[in-house]
């Protein structure tokens, strides 16, 4: 089992999108028991809430449905996982700042696994959420590649299948 935690600010756009499009994408490749996939965000200013409607519809429009409540980033969750996925710089100084440091060699920003690394683009400021989901999609797909390469004997996963 391969735990996955993706980050974000507030845990109710960015991150909860990323988590129902990554739980999508391994159940496709038929790895859903090999993944503990769940998203957190940095601070506690959306603690409770939902997903935000606006990223509620544009997975939706995609075929996504699911759930999510917002809860806050603890130390002992970094140290418990095997990834940290965070969308933006940001994310990544706040991540290292609550573990002192530690576990850096598990913490990502998601989009360093694609042909083009950068920040997911944060639809809060730019309200453009077909944008992040876009770059979510493209991170996720570089990640779960990375992991097949990775982990393969662990998944028993045989790409020619
Ligand atoms: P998220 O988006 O980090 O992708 O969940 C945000 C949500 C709330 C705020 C900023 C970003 N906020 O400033 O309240």
């Amino acid at each position: 089992m391969i735990s996955v935690i993706f980050v974000c600010l507030g845990n109710i756009c960015r991150s909860p999108m990323a988590e129902l499009i990554f739980k999508k994408m391994t159940a496709e490749r038929g790895l859903a028991l090999s993944f503990d996939i769940t998203s957190r965000g940095t601070s506690d200013e959306e603690e409770g809430n939902g997903i935000y409607p606006p990223a509620k519809k544009m997975l939706r429009e995609h075929g996504i449905v699911g759930e999510h409540t917002a809860r806050q980033l603890t130390k002992r969750e970094v140290i418990n996982a095997d990834y940290v996925l965070v969308m933006d710089s940001s994310n990544l100084f706040d991540v290292l700042r609550l573990t002192g440091g530690a576990c850096s060699d598990k913490v990502y920003k998601l989009c360093s696994f694609t042909s083009r690394p950068r920040d997911v683009a944060d639809p809060w400021f730019t309200r453009d959420f077909s944008r992040a989901y876009a770059d979510i999609c493209d991170g996720c797909e570089g990640f779960l590649n990375y992991i097949l390469s990775a982990h393969a004997d662990m998944l028993g996963y045989d790409s020619r299948h």
